[in-house]
């Protein structure tokens, strides 16, 4: 679907497919409504329908954020004197939040037939007073509600930030905390529903420790408020070239439902199958709206998706694994953002500049990127211990330093892993490297999935997986 880079109109043929899915969204939404109101169905209905939305908006909406001043210019183009819309994770955010909103009803549906209508059986009609004094409500799941309320409270306030930081630039230490408030909704719910703070410890320590439970208590919600700082800012940092927040989010997403599915799948009925269900209700429209913006940021992008789209996703995330009690799973698929940021801390830290920008660097004769580099002037070296560390580092691997011909430093590249991934395996194309660190996220993944499930038999007497339900 060729289209000129800067249009906001929808081309006749992107209309007729935006229109079709739709429709056929639609009418399958339309039908869940004469059956049992079947929640995965009509949340995959709802997710067609989020990213049809999200897709036309993205476009129309363009050149009205540009108008408000959300813009930016893409640094790593030869002809980079247009500005493209910025923020466009806002729509995605916005339309995300309504979609989880008009679904609430949805995996509802038999309790609330239940709990108003008498016993389940919609044909008995209760006489009104009798309704009025709510006898039945005590059948409905009130905890699951406040489950999924929580999560929208937490998932609104994040999308706040993120609207905040893409218009204000807000400082890092500002913004810094407030990933941490936008979860409590989450842990008080933890807390009241859930409560679990022990960790089921490996069995080789279980006969130095003499049990097999350890109990974190208190500690344990420290390390989900943790958590929560860490995902969003995590995302954010990952970034710098077009897509990649964007495909790095759906790589994570994908396996998250991927985890989910396999607790559907089990022949017997699993104990944490609500939890997952509810864990693929978040994500399924999470990954419509995040098709839509991939498109318009895959390279050459047409727009940028914001600090808003990181922070959001990374929430997104935080909510499903806090709430579905899979959190050590999650861990397990931010492995490349894990090591990106402990890789940055030197710079998020100050022991070495750190530059508005560390994205890679373009090289216009080229047109290939290549690491981006702190200098260090003649006057201004490192102190000898950094030194130090930047050579052994540089000998590791895991940096490029150049030195003049007295041995003084005179330039080491960033620390981001996609610099190190460029100081790795040459000067590469924009699209080639978001698709390399792409496919590297997806291969870890997919090997942390499989650690999660296989190899943790090592060390733990059971996978959950095959704990099968008392009932
Ligand atoms: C984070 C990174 C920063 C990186 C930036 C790129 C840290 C501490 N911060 O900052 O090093 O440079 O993300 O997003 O690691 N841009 C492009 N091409 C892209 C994406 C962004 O040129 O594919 C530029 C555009 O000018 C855009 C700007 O980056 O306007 C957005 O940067 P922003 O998201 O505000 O940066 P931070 O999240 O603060
Ligand atoms: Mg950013």
């Amino acid at each position: 679907m060729p289209i000129p880079a800067q249009s906001s109109q929808l081309s006749s043929t992107e209309t007729l497919y935006l229109s079709s899915l739709s429709l056929v969204c639609a009418a399958v939404l339309i039908r869940t409504f004469e059956g049992e109101g079947e929640p995965l169905v009509a949340s995959l209905a709802l997710s067609g329908i989020a990213f049809t939305a999200s897709y036309a908006m993205i476009r129309w909406l363009g050149p009205t954020f540009i108008k408000a001043g959300l813009k930016g210019r893409d640094l790593s183009k030869a002809n980079n004197s247009n500005y493209i819309p910025e923020c466009m994770g806002g729509i995605c955010a916005v339309v995300y939040l309504l979609i989880i909103i008009v679904f609430i009803p949805f995996p509802f549906y038999k309790d609330i037939v239940v709990a108003t209508s008498g016993g389940g059986n919609r044909d008995v009609v209760k006489n009104l007073e009798f309704v009025q004094q709510g006898r039945l409500l005590h059948k409905f799941p009130h905890s699951k509600l406040a489950s999924y309320l929580s999560a929208i409270i937490s998932l609104q306030s994040i999308t706040l930030l993120g609207i905040g930081d893409d218009l204000f630039d807000i400082r890092w230490r500002h913004k810094f905390f407030i990933p941490a408030f936008a979860s409590l909704p989450l842990l008080v719910i933890y807390f009241i529903d859930f409560g679990v703070t022990s960790i089921v410890l490996p069995t080789f320590l279980q006969p130095y420790i003499g049990r097999e439970l350890f109990d974190l208590g208190v500690l344990y919600y420290g390390y989900m408020s943790a958590f929560s700082i860490f995902s969003p800012n995590s995302i954010n940092i990952l970034a710098g070239i077009n897509g990649i927040e964007v495909s790095q989010s759906i790589v994570i997403a994908l396996l998250l439902a991927f985890n989910d599915a396999l607790y559907l799948l089990t022949p017997y009925p699993h104990p944490a199958t609500d939890s997952h269900l509810f864990s693929l209700y978040f994500l399924l429209p999470f990954l419509g709206v995040s098709f839509a913006l991939l498109i318009h940021n895959w390279y050459p992008a047409r727009v940028f998706c914001g600090d808003t789209y990181c922070y959001f996703a990374g929430m997104v995330f935080v909510v499903v694994s806090i709430l579905g009690h899979f959190s050590k799973t999650l861990i397990l698929l931010l492995v490349p953002q894990i090591f990106n940021f402990v890789y940055s801390t030197p710079q998020l830290f100050g022991l070495i500049p750190c530059p508005r920008h560390r994205l890679p660097h373009f090289n216009a004769r080229t047109g290939l990127l290549e690491p981006s580099v702190t200098k260090w002037e003649q006057d201004k070296q490192p102190r000898p211990i950094i030194a130090k560390a930047l050579r052994l580092l540089s000998q590791l691997g895991l940096l490029r330093l150049k030195e003049d011909e007295h041995g003084l430093i005179k330039e080491t590249s960033n620390f981001t892993i996609l610099n190190l991934w460029l100081v790795w395996r040459g000067p590469m194309r924009e699209d080639r490297l978001a698709k390399e660190i792409t496919a590297m996220q997806t291969a870890l993944g997919l090997f942390g999935l499989f650690v999660r499930h296989k190899l943790a038999l090592l060390i733990f007497r059971e996978d959950n997986l095959n704990i099968r339900s008392a009932v």
